[in-house]
């Protein structure tokens, strides 16, 4: 019996059309001019992309696919796969709500549904002001004060529907220069 041929992808020869601008190109292709050599680039590629975009572009997916010469489905099949990847431009701020175990126990279930009716959006939406993006998220590490959840980059627990639009308004009110 012959042992199977080693896996090939054919690249692609053909640009795929593209609405990325010249700076998220450059960023992509930067992140990828960094990283690729890394064991399992795909994912600290990825990462890297939204630091810096705030999310993965569709058209970042055949431009990654080829540097690493994997297939755009695959690369389509991760970014997908996992719900830290945001497919559409977030809003000014990002906030993950904990839907894991700990926190359902201390009302993260009624803390998700105010959310979702306060800000008029579900899971991965984005308010129409383009302030506030809403994305799950599966333990913060804060199990012992929950429910909790995350504004950027900022922890907070304990939170209740009142505490959760005083943030909100916190969040979308303009920052005064000293
Ligand atoms: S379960 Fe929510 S922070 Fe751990």
């Amino acid at each position: 019996m012959t042992s199977p041929s080693p896996r090939q992808v054919i690249p692609l020869k053909t640009e795929l059309p593209s609405a990325l601008s010249s700076a998220e190109r450059k960023t992509i292709e930067g992140a990828c001019a960094r990283l690729k050599a890394l064991p399992g680039a795909l994912l600290p590629i990825l990462h890297a992309v939204q630091e810096e975009l705030g999310f993965v572009p569709k058209d970042a997916v055949p431009l990654i696919a080829r540097q690493l010469n994997l297939s755009i489905a695959e690369v389509h099949g991760v970014v997908s796969f996992y719900h830290y990847y945001r497919q559409q431009r977030s809003g000014r701020h990002v906030v993950h709500l904990c839907r894991a175990e700990a926190c359902q126990a201390l009302g993260a279930v009624a803390l998700e549904a105010h959310a979702k009716r306060s800000l008029g959006i579900d899971f991965h939406g984005t308010t129409a002001d383009g302030a506030i993006s809403l994305e799950p998220v599966y333990c913060l590490g804060n199990c012992a004060l929950g429910p909790s959840m995350m504004i950027d980059e900022k922890l907070q627990g304990r939170v209740s529907a009142q505490r959760f639009d005083a943030l909100m308004a916190q969040a979308r009110a303009p920052v005064t220069k000293p």
